[in-house]
């Protein structure tokens, strides 16, 4: 039974503290899926190029699609695999291996009906290689920006993997008092709630989207979700 774990850019500001943090979680055949929201962010900055957010997700155009393969692929993405190598774990950068159309709406370059290669991550993980995936999918004509959350719920439910991992810069989905959720039973309640907001909407979807593609153990951090069976 294989893990997908998806790790946020915040955590990746540290590559040694990422790839410990991994480290710990992982045991058996496992595939990351990596974010990069606040290296793009700073690397747009550079540019000088204005990215907003709608519903959580950033609009993207062609300036703005540089900055995302130069923070992503550039930076996160080669330092990742790096570092996972340095500690002895054999990753394996992966970029061509995940599919999208482009997303209907204001954000401009980027993705949705994220689908990925199922003979290729088995293929690697049947040699005992941890394929690495970042959020940049190839599109019809041209490169689309991801949301890393539902890249890796899309990933985990292709490879029919067992358990799909959130790790980002907080310790689980925060109830409306800020304390961790312990164990989720209702995804729905949670997407409308007034406590959750900006990157967690995404994930929550992407948790929604694993559950009922039958991944049977989905976590944010701490917060465990219970499935539909
Ligand atoms: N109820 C909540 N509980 C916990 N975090 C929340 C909640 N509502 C909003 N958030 C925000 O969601 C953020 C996590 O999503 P974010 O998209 O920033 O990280 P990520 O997905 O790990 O990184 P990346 O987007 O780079 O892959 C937290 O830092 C927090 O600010
Ligand atoms: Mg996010």
């Amino acid at each position: 039974m294989s893990t997908v774990i998806k790790i946020g850019g915040a955590l990746l500001e540290d590559p040694k503290r990422a790839v410990s943090a991994i480290q710990q979680a992982i045991h058996g055949p496992t595939v990351i899926v990596h974010g990069g929201g606040v290296q793009i962010t700073r690397m747009l900055g550079k540019m000088n190029v204005q990215a907003g957010f709608v519903d959580g997700l950033r609009v993207t155009g062609e300036t703005a699609l540089q900055a995302v393969c130069l923070a992503l692929l550039g930076e996160v993405h080669s330092q990742l695999v790096h570092a996972l190598n340095a500690a002895g774990m054999p990753a394996v950068g992966v970029f061509g291996g995940v599919r999208a159309k482009t997303k209907e709406g204001p954000w401009g370059l980027v993705g949705t009906n994220v689908d990925a290669d199922p003979e290729l991550l088995l293929s690697l993980l049947a040699i005992r290689r941890i394929p690495v995936i970042p959020t940049l999918a190839l599109g019809p004509t041209s490169m689309l920006n991801v949301n890393g959350d539902e890249t890796a719920a899309a990933v985990a439910v292709r490879i029919q993997a067992g358990r799909l991992i959130f790790m980002t810069d907080v310790q689980g989905v925060k109830d409306s008092e800020g304390s961790v959720i312990d164990l989720a039973s209702n995804v729905d309640d949670l997407l409308s709630a007034t406590f959750v907001s900006g990157g967690m909407l995404p994930k929550l979807r992407a948790v929604k989207a694993a559950l009922s593609g039958g991944v049977r153990v989905v976590r944010v951090g701490k917060t465990r979700f219970a499935g539909a069976s």
